[in-house]
């Protein structure tokens, strides 16, 4: 199965993708920022990569349209991609675009996920792989990893233990999904034969 990856950062989550290709292979990089760290990870792994800024989101979205109508990938992952994609361009890729969110989803999509979870008190956190649609982080969840939020968390504590279990909760997943563990059928989802 190929993958593009979709970054706007650190990259850290590509990392963990590129040390874990089992049944897939990162054949692309995206990014939307000339900077990001995690462009440097893939060149250190020899994948290619494309900048396209994302000041304008309608060129940017036909740029990264016709790039991947070239590369043709099975799987688009968005790892820590900061840019939300619009409907039209999600409807170009059906049950084919995936995204790692920082908090259990439903609860807390967007930005500042560790310090919400903080002010509401929640004892457990957690990070979410789930497909992108229309709507921003509500696509259908796929996969969820668990952490204990203790009472010395801060957000940045909170962050760091989280990002780990990201790491391994995204490779894992995609390996399942790449290998037909996890499949869409009549619109419905599957892991292992069962409904999710
Ligand atoms: C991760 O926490 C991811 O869940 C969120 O953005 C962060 C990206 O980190 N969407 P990295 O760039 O993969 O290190």
């Amino acid at each position: 199965m190929r993958v593009v990856v979709f970054i706007s950062g650190r990259g850290s989550n590509l990392q963990a993708l590129l040390e874990h290709q089992k049944n897939y292979t990162v054949c692309h990089v995206i990014s939307n920022r000339a900077r990001a760290n995690g462009l440097s990870i893939a060149k250190s792994y020899a994948v290619p990569s494309t900048v396209i800024p994302w000041r304008d989101t309608a060129q940017a979205e036909a740029k990264a349209l016709a790039l991947l109508k070239v590369l043709n990938p099975d799987l688009i992952v968005l790892a820590g991609f900061m840019r939300v994609l619009s409907a039209s361009f999600v409807a170009n890729f059906p049950f084919k675009i995936i995204n790692i969110h920082p908090s259990l989803l439903p609860l807390y999509p967007g930005l500042n996920t560790h310090q919400r979870a903080l002010n509401d008190h929640q004892t457990k956190h957690g990070a979410t792989v789930h497909y992108v649609d229309q709507h921003l982080d509500r696509g259908h969840s796929i996969s969820q990893s668990h952490i204990n939020i203790t009472a010395q968390d801060t957000a940045e504590t909170l962050a760091a233990r989280l990002l780990s279990k990201e790491h391994t909760l995204l490779t894992t997943t995609v390996n399942k999904i790449a290998c037909g563990e996890i499949y869409w059928q009549d619109n419905q989802l599957f892991y292992n034969n069962q409904l999710i």
